[in-house]
């Protein structure tokens, strides 16, 4: 198939790319010519494991190519998937300008009949609004269809070549024939394709995330319940964890989700519910938990460094809101440095992927340090972040040798509390005695 896809971040360039390597003529096109210039390289502008080799390949068997160019992208494709982001706006909404821009452009460029893809997370109605715009601008054989994405960052090309399930939402047997056609290939498994309607299809993908970030929140709630009752709360997710119904996964305590997907979508979906006059109150519940998550261990940090962080040193190892990702939206690490620093700490960071986007983000307010022990060194106290797999089993010999001080906060649970007091540090986890 001819397939276009408007929009080549962490989504689009994965999509663009697996595409591709199913075989499939594929232009991806993006605003930022930037970014065009380094994809069409071979180079991805963002970390994403496996999906350097993937363009690689696509580009080598010239079944993917780059533009900025819409009409070039429109007239070689017959589906456009939309890929763009959806920030949230200042008042929780989602900010539809980009998409509705990408949207116009195609409609200018369209000529004959076109499938057009909604992949952005959008809220109910906008994927019907902008086929009703595009046909009104000049462009009457454009069907739309909405097609959320479920991948995760970090293992985004795996997730997008295995589903757990692709949610096709179309009024047409056409298009959901076409876009079963393309999905085929991806879930030999077994996985299902569900055809719903579109405004099921696109609450489906907040409802989700929505979901998932609330077990998050709700588990930070109990922690913090534990902290006061001298519970622990790792004990506590282990014994709910065995309950076939509970399930293990997004059960963890720590200092709170990031990313540009759980925030986001919890205010759009409570934005959502006020302009369908449905208050929203467990999403709301969520976001508000994970704010205060984010920074939990703070006043435990200035308690334990004797009141005042001015001129004390913080390392902190982990700066993407999760591992195996350069993404630093809304991570709870950014917001952890920025108290710090108005706290007047000395900041000292280390993360395997993310450290040139942080240097971006904090300039000289931070000194981004080439690896975990140059991080810890000097430090009064050690904050760990992120769960990246090379701060699990820390050489704590080690660290002992470049800590100043003796503090480690492990904000995602991750180390062995009697190990790292065996060691003369003092251990605070989150929801742990
Ligand atoms: N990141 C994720 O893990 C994830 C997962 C599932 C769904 N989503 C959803 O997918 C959408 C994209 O997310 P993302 O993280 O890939 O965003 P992103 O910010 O990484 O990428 C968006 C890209 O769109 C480009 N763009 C913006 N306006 C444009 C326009 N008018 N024309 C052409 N290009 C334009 C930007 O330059 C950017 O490269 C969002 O709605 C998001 O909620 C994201």
């Amino acid at each position: 198939m001819r397939i276009s896809v408007i929009g080549t971040g962490y989504v689009g360039s994965v999509t663009a790319a697996c595409f591709a390597e199913a075989g499939h003529d594929v232009v991806g096109l993006d605003a930022d010519p930037a970014k065009v210039k380094t994809l069409s390289a071979g180079e991805t502008p963002l970390f994403e494991p496996g999906l350097k080799d993937l363009l690689a390949l696509g580009l080598r068997e010239k079944r993917l190519r780059f533009t900025t160019d819409y009409s070039d992208a429109v007239r070689s494709s017959d589906i456009v998937f939309l890929a763009v982001d959806t920030p949230s706006r200042e008042d929780g909404s989602a900010d539809l300008s980009r998409i509705t821009a990408a949207a116009e452009s195609v409609a200018r460029c369209a000529e004959g009949r076109k499938l057009v893809v909604v992949k952005s997370t959008v809220p109910v109605g906008t994927t019907r609004s902008l086929g009703e715009k595009m046909r009104a601008a000049g462009a009457p054989d454009i069907s739309v269809a909405f097609n959320p994405e479920f991948l995760k960052e970090g293992s985004a090309v795996g997730d997008f070549q295995r589903p757990d399930r692709i949610v096709i939402g179309t009024d047409e047997d056409r298009v959901f024939e076409v876009l079963r056609k393309l999905y085929d290939p991806f879930v030999r498994t077994g996985a299902p394709i569900l055809r719903m309607g579109i405004e099921s299809a696109e609450l489906t993908k907040y409802a989700s995330n929505a979901f998932l970030a609330t077990r998050i929140s709700f588990m930070n709630e109990i922690a913090r319940l534990c902290e006061k009752v001298g519970a622990d709360v790792e004990a506590v997710r282990r014994g709910m964890a065995c309950d076939s119904r509970i399930g293990s996964k997004f059960l963890f305590a720590g200092i709170g989700f990031g990313g540009s997907c759980f925030p986001k979508d919890l205010r759009a979906l409570a934005a959502s519910g006020r302009s369908a006059g449905i208050r929203m109150r467990i999403a709301e519940a969520a976001l508000a938990v994970n704010e205060e998550q984010k920074l939990w261990l703070l006043p435990r940090i200035r308690k334990e460094l004797g009141g005042s962080l001015q001129g004390r040193t913080v390392a902190v190892w982990g700066l993407a809101f999760k591992p195996r990702t350069d993404d630093l939206r809304e991570a709870p690490a950014v917001s952890i440095i920025r108290a710090l620093l108005e706290d007047g700490a000395v900041v000292r960071a280390f993360d395997p992927v993310a450290g040139a986007n942080a240097r971006r983000l904090f300039g000289s307010s931070v000194e981004i340090c080439d690896s975990q022990y140059e991080a810890a060194r000097g430090a009064d106290a050690l904050i760990l972040a992120t769960e990246w797999a090379e701060f699990r089993s820390p050489d704590l010999d080690r660290l002992a040798t470049v800590m100043r001080g003796k503090l480690i906060l492990d904000g995602r649970n991750v180390l062995d509390p009697s190990e790292v007091r065996g060691h003369g540090f003092m251990y605070v986890g989150v929801g742990r005695p």
